[in-house]
């Protein structure tokens, strides 16, 4: 090992390395992209430590005032590189009706041609004059059964920082791949090589960018970009796109789901999995603290935004959060609506694009209910509350981000890394939806849930590039992370609740919540975040076959006495605001329905079309 594989580069194969086929990858893509050299990641505290300095030095980070935000750091991206480019995110499959009619495809040796092989492939010379790190990391405990491992080749020491938090990264992975382990294999350049003497830029991109997956060989491509899951490939990348295709293969599932322990006062534990579009409150919900009038219970978080779920021999279906770390919404985030996410930010995190105090701590619009006299925002720019008002600059970009490690939220749950995952009673689907779509309801049996998931609409956030506000249809919180056609997805979903069923086991409950409906005035009428456990709690009650509600066309509704009020001034009035069913919505609603079904039309499930001819004939009897 270590021979040049171009003149003057080194591969630096660490003695511990035993596996050839990772090797000869490394110095297939060194070679390819032409990087200056390798560096492989060990994963080690001191080495996290080098590479932030390494940062600092390069302009990319600013160390944080350790008296008041000891081990972190402040990153602004450029501009032009904020958020995931779901238009220029790619499915790969041989076929384009594998991809679905709901992701962009091209075909595999077309963009092969673009990246890899062709006179102009991006790849090539992408990593001139910079480190090409090999970053291995495991998705899921290290050596468990439900884990995969993922090697990132990644030319921004950035992502190498982060992939250390999110994931379980470094040596130990290696050692468990072996000399012949499987890995999934990602390669991420940030498309701006360096010529000799050309000085790097503080976050280099590209205006150029491909996320690109091809399903049917496991890999993942991605050009031009620094941010989040653009670039933290363990993410979406891997653990939703690649990982949905393995679970439709293999039959389990890969979901955008926060996973929560509920424990009562009575020492009873629930565990439930919430699917919520981006930025539509899974780290919120993930990390609740029970209001007044809940004395005594208690949520955990085990995962805030991905979960693996499988199957067990018992019937039942089993999660584990494959990440390590969260990548979580700054904006909207303070002491009041989430004490815990707040205390998990107290040290050893990495800031994306929020704003610098002037005693070198950071802010965020909804931190503080005053905003401080004066700021350096996202951009660099000096801010202050008369300049925003002014010119409506934002202090933090509206997807700014923290990097942290899962071991710093105290509300974590004791089970966060167990291989064997939680046991899951309810799932629950949720869109940002400011009419229509009422507080909760829950759907009589699995296909009418599968119906409610796959329907589900949302309003667009700022978590990807696009127009924001726009409802458009995310069925299961899954448009922009699905790997294969969605209608074999549902089928996928519809397939696995018939095959539990017939097992004979409880499936869980599936239940869809609006935490967004706004009043006349334009505000949000539920209270939400902590207070959402008063809706949480009547949805375990039904779990135990307890809870009251009624009826409706689209499933069941607790009415305004069957929830708990102990603690909260939510009058009767209010309670109709946000679960108010209007029919004439409801018939637009629908409209939008059809219009999915008949995008999706090639493989749709029948139980979904009759399930909607269900619906429209209990609301014609309304
Ligand atoms: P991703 O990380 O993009 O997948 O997002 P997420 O689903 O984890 O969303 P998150 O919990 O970070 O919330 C996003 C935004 O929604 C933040 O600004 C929150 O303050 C806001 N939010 C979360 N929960 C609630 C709620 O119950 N009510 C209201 N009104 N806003 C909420
Ligand atoms: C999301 O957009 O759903 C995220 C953030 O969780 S990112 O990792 O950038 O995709
Ligand atoms: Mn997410």
């Amino acid at each position: 090992m270590n021979q040049p594989v171009m003149e003057g580069l080194r591969l630096n194969v660490p003695a511990y390395v035993k596996h050839q086929r990772l090797v000869a990858w490394v110095a297939e893509i060194a070679a390819l992209t032409e990087a200056r050299d390798v560096y492989w990641c060990d994963g080690s505290q001191a080495e996290y430590d080098r590479l932030c300095q390494q940062l600092v030095d390069a302009g990319t980070f600013q160390k944080l005032n350790p008296a008041k935000r000891p081990g972190s750091y402040l990153a602004w991206s450029d501009p032009s590189d904020v958020a995931r480019v779901e238009d220029r995110t790619f499915i790969c499959t041989k076929n384009k009706a594998d991809a679905g009619p709901t992701n962009n495809w091209m075909e595999p040796a077309e963009m092969r041609a673009l990246l890899q092989t062709g006179d102009k492939a991006l790849f090539k010379g992408a990593m001139r004059g910079r480190t090409l790190y090999v970053v291995p990391f495991s998705m899921g405990p290290i050596g468990s059964p439900i884990a995969h491992i993922g090697v990132e080749l990644s030319d921004s020491p950035y992502v190498a920082v982060n992939m250390r938090i999110m994931t379980r990264m470094g040596r130990a992975v290696l050692d468990t791949l072996g000399d012949n382990g499987e890995f999934v294999p990602c390669v991420h350049t940030v498309g701006a090589p360096l010529e000799a003497g050309q000085a790097d830029v503080k976050w280099p991109c590209n205006k150029t960018k491909y996320i690109v997956h091809y399903p049917e060989t496991r890999e993942i491509w991605s050009y031009g970009s620094g941010y989040g899951g653009n670039a933290l490939l363990g993410k979406k990348c891997f653990a939703l796109r690649i990982a949905s295709t393995m679970g439709r293969d293999q039959g389990w599932l890969a979901e955008h789901m926060l996973v929560l322990g509920v424990t009562s006062p009575e020492g009873k534990k629930h565990h439930v999995a919430a699917a919520f579009p981006s930025a539509c409150g899974k780290t919120n919900f993930a990390m609740l603290i029970p209001p007044a009038g809940f004395e005594g219970w208690k949520v955990t978080t085990i995962g805030d935004d991905i979960a693996w779920i499988k199957p067990g021999k018992d019937g039942r279906l089993y999660a584990i959060n494959p990440e390590a770390g969260y990548f979580g919404v700054a904006p909207g985030t303070n002491v009041k609506t989430n004490p815990n996410c707040m205390a998990s930010l107290d040290k050893d995190v990495i800031f994306t694009n929020v704003a610098l105090t002037d005693d070198g701590d950071v802010w965020w619009e909804g931190m503080t209910d005053a905003a401080p006299d004066h700021l350096i925002d996202w951009q660099g720019k000096d801010w202050t509350p008369a300049i925003a008002k002014e010119t409506g600059a934002k202090a933090a970009h509206p997807n700014a981000r923290f990097t942290v490690a899962a071991t710093n939220n105290p509300a974590l749950d004791s089970e966060w890394d167990n291989p064997a995952g939680v046991a899951i009673d309810a799932f629950i689907f949720g869109g940002r939806r400011s009419t229509t779509v009422p507080l909760v309801t829950e759907a009589r049996d699995w296909v009418e849930g599968v119906y409610m998931a796959a329907t589900m609409g949302s309003e667009t956030t700022a978590a990807a590039a696009g127009q924001q506000g726009i409802v458009r249809r995310d069925p299961f919180a899954m448009l922009p992370f699905m790997g294969y056609n969605m209608a074999d997805y549902f089928q996928h979903w519809l397939s696995l609740g018939a095959k539990l069923g017939q097992s004979g086991a409880t499936l869980p409950k599936i239940f869809c919540v609006n935490w967004f409906r706004k009043g006349a005035d334009g505000k949000f009428v539920w209270p939400g975040y902590g207070e959402n456990m008063r809706v949480l709690k009547w949805m375990l009650e039904r779990v135990d076959g307890q809870g009251q509600g009624v009826e409706h066309a689209f499933g069941t509704s607790p009415r305004y006495e069957d929830l708990n009020w102990q603690g909260l001034a939510f009058t009767p009035e209010q309670f109709q605001t946000v679960t108010h069913i209007s029919n004439e919505d409801w018939a637009t609603e629908l409209k939008l329905h059809d219009e999915l079904f008949v995008q999706l039309a090639h493989n749709l499930p029948a139980e979904l079309p009759a399930t909607k001819a269900k619906i429209e004939g209990r609301l014609a009897k309304a």
